[in-house]
């Protein structure tokens, strides 16, 4: 028996199959609602589309449902109200692909254990809409990944199905796309990184300028289409490759830039020269300089991670990314300077690491948001462990601490802030710069701060008891 989808489309013109694209008559699945597929999601629904949620962990869909949240920055509110007007929904059920016009792809894309790619998940994902795809159904790729991806890993999977759809080159000066021959092509595919900021008050979602490159000239302009119609600017590329391309240039140029910050912070601290008065400083220039500043070491499941795809992707043309390789060697060696800044600062003061008391403040990767995915945090609790120190942490968002795939703290609970507690610490760490810390009162009752981020650059008193690091 046909499916809707297969009878709707089968008496449809090619251009009014892509026509849909262009209005909130097609219907939206997000596969993956994690802290890019939720908000993506809700926005769709939001904007008046109707939008399936598709996840495989029943607990999300659950709480989705009965119009909870699991993502702090997203309030409940906003799902209960979509819910509402009943143009979202979540589900794990799979067979409901077949019902959706476009198909947007938001599942993790981490490093395996020898630091390569690990694309199970966009592999899986494909699998299960190759089983159920229908022709005319736009598929589009959010998860960043190395380029090819799209042309080389999910159209192949998709073409399983025994439909096509070539890749073929386009045109395109940025808005209009040329080529949208649909001859021989019977879905269409496209790569849109997602460029999600968790945490970031300045831009909402549908402000970010969103990148499109399709695997032909119809899908780039189905996506854009579709994409039009919820963000304010949308960009298309002439390929799938070339977007993918686009999101890891951003990535690599954070990630180099904030490696050669810590590599300059490590040579101002020798120079006894304070690299944020630097940096501060070199801002005050109109043009050509863009601020980043050192830390305790990358988080998040973007930066530390996506620069490896390409590197990954590189030896398959044999050519070193030095840049790549340099830059994640200074940004994964700071959590052990910051430990050797914390031994430096008690010997200073005639006490050793080993059996001391060290309280961490702050396990999220960066301040006010509860992801703790690559935080520098964890690097460096288990470094202090290693070396016999007694360590607790505090951080509003994370209460305790669970296994993870790299660290299993999970009997380890945030500890209450107190000045009694402060003190009983040989060190405290500010790995994390909550906008919620009173950073006056930690200095005042602690005895030693050794400060990652320069939280600590508006306490006036008791300034002999910060070390910056
Ligand atoms: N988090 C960010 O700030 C950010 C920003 C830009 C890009 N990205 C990229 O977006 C992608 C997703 O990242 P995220 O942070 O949202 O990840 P996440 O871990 O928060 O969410 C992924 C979701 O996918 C679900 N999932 C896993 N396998 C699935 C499957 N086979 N089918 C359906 N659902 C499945 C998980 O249960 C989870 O809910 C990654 O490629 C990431 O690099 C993330």
């Amino acid at each position: 028996m046909e499916t809707k989808n297969e009878m709707s489309v089968a008496t449809e013109s090619p251009t009014a199959r892509l026509a849909r694209f262009g209005t909130k008559n097609a219907q939206v699945g997000v596969i993956g609602l994690g802290y890019v597929g939720l908000p993506l999601a809700l926005l769709y629904s939001q904007k008046g589309f109707r939008t399936t949620g598709f996840d495989t962990d029943p607990a999300k869909v659950e709480k989705l449902e009965s119009g909870q949240t699991y993502i702090r920055h997203i309030p409940a509110s906003n799902i209960a109200a979509e819910k509402k007007e009943n143009r979202f929904r979540a589900t794990t059920n799979f067979e409901d692909l077949r019902q959706m016009d476009a198909i947007i792809i938001c599942v993790p894309t981490p490093l395996d254990d020898h630091r390569e790619p690990d694309l199970s998940y966009i592999r899986d994902t494909a699998e299960t809409i190759q089983e159920r795809l229908q022709p005319g159904q736009l598929v589009v790729l959010e998860s960043t990944t190395y380029p090819g991806t799209t042309e080389e890993l999910v159209v192949p999977i998709l073409e399983r199905s025994g439909l096509r759809s070539p890749i073929r080159p386009y045109s395109t000066d940025g808005h209009e796309v040329r080529d949208t021959d649909l001859e021989a092509i019977d879905f269409l595919v496209a790569f849109s990184p997602e460029r999600e900021d968790p945490g970031n008050r300045l831009f909402q979602t549908h402000q970010i300028p969103k990148v499109i490159g399709g695997v032909n000239g119809p899908s780039a302009r189905a996506a854009k289409a579709l994409y039009s119609q919820v963000f304010e600017r949308t960009i298309v590329v002439s390929s799938s490759r070339a977007a993918e391309m686009t999101k890891l240039l951003e990535n690599i140029y954070r990630c180099v830039n904030i490696a050669l910050v810590n590599e300059l912070k490590l040579l101002c601290l020798r120079m006894g020269i304070d690299i944020w008065e630097v940096i501060e400083a070199a801002k005050t220039k109109p043009f050509g300089f863009t601020p980043f500043y050192p830390g305790p070491g990358l988080g998040g499941h973007c930066i530390p991670i996506d620069p490896f795809y390409l590197t990954w992707k590189a030896h398959e043309y044999e050519l070193p990314t030095r840049f790549i390789e340099l830059a994640g060697e200074i940004n994964s060696a700071m959590p052990d300077h910051v430990v050797s800044s914390v031994i430096e600062a008690l010997n200073q003061r005639k006490q050793c690491l080993k059996d001391s008391p060290i309280l961490i403040l702050g396990v999220a990767y960066k301040k006010d948001i509860d992801d703790l995915r690559e935080s520098p945090s964890l690097r460096i609790i288990k470094l202090l462990q290693a070396q016999g120190a007694k360590v607790d942490y505090h951080d509003p968002y994370f209460p305790q601490l669970h296994k993870m795939r790299h660290y299993d703290f999970q009997h380890m609970k945030s500890i209450e802030i107190s000045a009694d507690k402060l003190g009983q610490y040989a060190a405290v760490i500010v790995a994390t710069d909550h906008s919620s810390y009173d950073y006056d009162f930690i200095v005042r009752h602690a005895r030693l701060v050794i400060d990652t981020r320069n939280a600590t650059r508006s306490v006036k008193e008791h300034r002999d008891k910060i070390v910056l690091c």
